[in-house]
């Protein structure tokens, strides 16, 4: 049907939902609307990539830079947000994923945090794909952040120096638990990071697709998940390594 090689998914698939509001201003209406339809596109591909049986998705919703936009715009954002955690929790929950938030939860209105929270107790029991959104994320933030905690459980003790590893590190991260994203895909044409996942990037997989988010269809996503099954993950070994698995 769509092609794909079902053992060659992507565990974790992280996804920059971007160009919403040029998607409204190419037709002459409010950026708003284009939030809108983001989240019509949201609600497509999250129960898609469930049923591909992709294990993790996270999603870029809204960035720590973000809060610099106009106020109508954060505010109706933070609307939308809220409305549609609250909405599809149960959705979530009957198609057995577990609902997980990133970012600094502390910047977050109450009403959405109180709907974010929900969303988490309700789905908390969900055995199926973990969904992931970035809220008020930024990715140096969240390094600072856990730099900072790494520095005070050394002073106070309950982390020694020396035991301080990658994984130990990885641990203090928003997304400690969560494997490293395989593969991300950025919509509407930008080729950068925009402070997404700085550290768990180190070796996923980049695809940047042209369409803008509201336009992101399953076929999309098909093509893109095609492109990343043709890769060769190399982890910085040659290609004969890998393939004689030496
Ligand atoms: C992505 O679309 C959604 C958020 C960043 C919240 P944008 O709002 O960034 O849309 P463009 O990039 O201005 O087109
Ligand atoms: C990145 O998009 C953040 C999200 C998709 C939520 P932006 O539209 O904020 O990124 P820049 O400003 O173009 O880099
Ligand atoms: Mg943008």
């Amino acid at each position: 049907m769509h092609g794909l090689i079902p053992d060659k998914l992507p565990r974790h698939l992280a996804i920059i939902m971007d160009g919403n509001g040029r998607w409204a201003q190419e037709r002459m209406l409010t950026r708003i609307i284009g939030h809108q339809k983001g989240v019509e596109t949201v609600r497509v591909i999250v129960e898609e990539c469930s049923r591909l049986g992709i294990g993790y998705l996270t999603l870029f919703a809204f960035s720590a830079e973000n809060w610099l936009r106009p106020k109508t715009e954060v505010k109706a954002l933070m609307a939308l947000l809220k409305k549609y955690i609250a909405s599809e929790a149960a959705r979530m929950d009957a198609n057995n994923i577990r609902f997980n938030v990133i970012g600094n939860r502390d910047e977050l209105p109450p009403d959405v945090n109180k709907a974010v929270q929900g969303a988490i107790d309700r789905t908390s029991g969900n055995t199926g794909m973990i969904l992931t959104l970035a809220l008020s994320y930024g990715a140096r933030q969240e390094i600072m952040t856990a730099a900072t905690r790494i520095a005070s459980d050394i002073a106070s003790g309950v982390l020694k120096a020396d035991d301080l590893s990658e994984t130990a590190f990885a641990s203090y991260l928003f997304t400690g638990g969560l494997p490293d994203p395989d593969f991300l895909i950025r919509t509407s044409g930008e080729m950068r990071i925009s402070n997404f996942l700085l550290w768990q990037l180190a070796y996923t997989e980049l695809y940047f697709s042209s369409v803008n988010w509201p336009e992101f269809t399953p076929a999309e996503l098909y093509r893109a998940l095609s492109d990343y099954q043709a890769r060769e993950r190399r982890f910085g070994r040659t290609s004969a390594q890998i393939n004689t698995r030496s």
